[in-house]
């Protein structure tokens, strides 16, 4: 079987690439890319995969059986078209079965929500291909939390508008394992699945950096408001409204919901002990 994956330069679609790799070696692994130029070394084909670029798709699926779509960075409305564009291109070159990347969250009510409703949109327009599929509905990560430790140092806080709402986070790691299993098992064609560890809050959140970095960072509850203001100021106009909604949505308990990560992958979501104490 041959299996590609888009976005491969991106954080997500190389390591599923690599956990691909590492635990296929029977099946041939092809990466698809925008840039090829940011790819690390794979060890594997790479080819041309923008998602505005229809012919350039098409001739890239040649020969693929299973793609793995990583949802893309664009504004919403210019999203649900690049994915359509794959997986037209996916139907147009014989792929089989289709395996599409979306996100957990609500269609309505938060500033985030434009951009669940285009990866709603994407999995419809992966349910109507005709193709086999899969769908799994990734956590928020954790990793920019870690990443984000210096600034929070600086403030002594974590501060946004979560309250007291649970979040099922997840890494970009657990998550490759959990998709190799969506691509490679046939069992889970025509399902859609939540793929995210044990939901905690925001002061657990802080404990677990506390413990992991050292650090004495406190919980500060802020309004949805105020963190969309907050965040507009050091983000900007599109990606703060979306930080400051999935706030707002871990707020309202969106994502604090069973998680399928288990079934999929047979055994547990890495815990959150265990990734805290391994940086
Ligand atoms: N669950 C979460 O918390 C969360 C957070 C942020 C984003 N996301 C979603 O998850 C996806 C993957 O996350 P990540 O961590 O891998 O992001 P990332 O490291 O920033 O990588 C984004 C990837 O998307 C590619 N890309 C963007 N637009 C494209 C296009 N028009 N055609 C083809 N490729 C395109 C980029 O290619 P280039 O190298 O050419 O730029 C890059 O490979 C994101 O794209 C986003 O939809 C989820």
């Amino acid at each position: 079987m041959t299996i590609a994956v888009t976005a491969v330069s991106g954080q997500l679609g190389g390591a599923i690439a690599r956990a691909l790799i590492e635990t296929q070696p029977d099946q041939t692994i092809i990466g698809l890319a925008r840039t090829p130029a940011n790819v690390g070394d794979l060890g594997v084909e790479i080819r041309a995969g923008d998602y505005g670029r229809p012919d350039q798709l098409c001739a890239s699926l040649a020969g693929v059986d299973t793609l793995l779509l990583v949802s893309g960075m664009d504004a919403p409305d210019a999203r649900i078209q690049q994915h359509r564009n794959v997986i037209d291109a996916a139907k147009s070159a014989g792929v089989k079965k289709i395996v599409y990347t979306s996100i957990q969250g609500v269609e309505q009510g938060t500033a985030f929500s434009p951009v669940v409703q285009s990866n709603r949109q994407t999995e419809s327009d992966v349910r109507a291909s005709g193709l086999d599929y899969a769908i799994g509905r990734n956590g928020i990560y954790i990793e920019p939390d870690v990443e984000y430790i210096e600034s929070y140092k600086t403030r002594g806080e974590i501060a946004n508008s979560a309250g007291a709402g649970k979040c099922g986070y997840t890494t970009r790691s657990e998550l490759a394992f959990a998709y190799t299993s969506l691509l490679t098992n046939d069992i889970f064609n025509g399902q859609t699945v939540n793929l995210y560890g044990t939901p905690i809050t925001q002061s657990q959140l802080a404990d677990y950096l506390n413990n992991a970095f050292g650090t004495s960072l406190v919980y500060r509850e802020m309004t949805p408001d105020e963190f969309i203001a907050d965040r507009t100021v050091e983000l900007g106009d599109f990606i703060g409204p979306i930080i400051g909604g999935i706030y707002e949505g871990i707020r309202q308990g969106i994502y604090d919901t069973p998680s399928d990560f288990q079934a999929v992958t047979g055994r547990p979501h890495q815990s959150w002990e265990e990734y805290f104490s391994a940086l």
